[in-house]
């Protein structure tokens, strides 16, 4: 059966005064821990990794990863054993103290999750046959789930992200990182439909394996101005739009996806790029377990932390 999340109308002047509609699908609620796109993403894995016997699930994340955290909990639930390989060798010196620093590994030792601290370049190497080789030299048998968990399989279960009833927005917008939940999205948007992916990250690599996954599909388009900086930047600007949103509509956002995103939107929205009387569904894709990590390193910066 599929899982169906809600819609979260939004009421804020700047969107009244232009006639727009925007709702939050609230992906972020589905799961306490495997939140968002990861619920999406790992349903026909998992699915994938029972059929074919599997006992242990690996795959690629760093120090904060949501696709680690949640992974973790899902192979604990459905009796995996976890191997996470994260970016960092520095890690590895001091495992008591970085489980005692960083929720998101702690997290994921709770969970049973087994961690390879590798090198920056070394985890590069995360596509590469021999890398992944060796890994089975070292574990043994293992599905692999690939790093932000995307697959084929993955964009299959982000297309069921959206229902019949979301077929009626003008616009879906959404976060994007590897371009797996976006490319779920495209598959089944409709054809007048407009799907807007807002990149967390800086470079222009994303069309491509978007592609691969949509085939010529045109209606979609990727924003790139709004990623601060890149891969988990952020500023007070950010930080500040963050609060001031959950202060308005008791949405949280998660300063890496979804507070970009949004930030992006109502940017947009304010330069009147949105066609006027149009309805817009922002995709809640969860996030929100990073938001502790990030605080704490806000604290060490001395900035304003992030309410959730
Ligand atoms: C909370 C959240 N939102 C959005 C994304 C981006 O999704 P994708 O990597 O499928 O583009 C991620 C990363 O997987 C994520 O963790």
């Amino acid at each position: 059966m599929n899982q169906v999340s809600c819609n979260q109308s939004i009421e804020l002047e700047s969107l009244k005064g232009r006639g727009i509609r925007l709702s939050v699908k609230r992906e972020d609620l589905l799961h306490p821990y495997i939140s968002g796109n990861k619920f999406r993403k790992l349903k026909y894995n998992l699915e994938e990794a029972v059929s074919k016997g599997h006992s242990t699930l690996l795959t690629f994340g760093g120090a904060y990863s949501n696709h680690i955290s949640a992974l973790s909990y899902a192979g604990k639930l459905k009796g995996f054993k976890t191997i996470g390989i994260i970016r960092g060798d520095e890690l590895s010196n001091n495992l008591e103290k970085v489980l005692k620093e960083n929720p998101t590994l702690r997290f994921a030792h709770s969970n049973g999750m087994k961690f390879k601290f590798v090198s920056r370049s070394e985890y590069r190497e995360k596509e590469n046959p021999e890398f992944i080789e060796s890994l089975f030299s070292e574990f043994g048998n293992f599905y692999l789930v690939p790093e932000g968990g995307t697959n084929a399989l993955a964009v299959k279960g982000c297309e069921e992200i959206l229902t019949q009833d979301d077929l009626s927005f003008d616009y879906i917008c959404v976060s994007v990182g590897t371009g797996g939940t976006i490319s779920g999205l495209i598959n089944k948007a409709g054809k007048a439909q407009k799907v807007l992916g807002f990149q967390s990250l800086k470079g222009d690599f994303l069309e491509d394996s978007i592609r691969k996954n949509t085939g010529d599909a045109k209606r979609w388009e990727l924003l790139k101005e709004y990623h601060f900086g890149g891969y988990a930047k952020i500023n007070e600007k950010l930080i500040s739009f963050i609060n001031d949103f959950y202060q308005q509509t008791t949405i949280p956002l998660d300063p890496v996806y979804t507070g970009k995103m949004m930030f992006g939107i109502m940017d947009l929205v304010k330069k009147d790029l949105f066609k006027s009387n149009s309805s817009i569904l922002a995709i809640h894709t969860g996030g929100l377990q990073g938001v502790e990590g990030m605080n704490q390193r806000l604290l060490k910066r001395k900035l304003p932390l992030i309410k959730i």
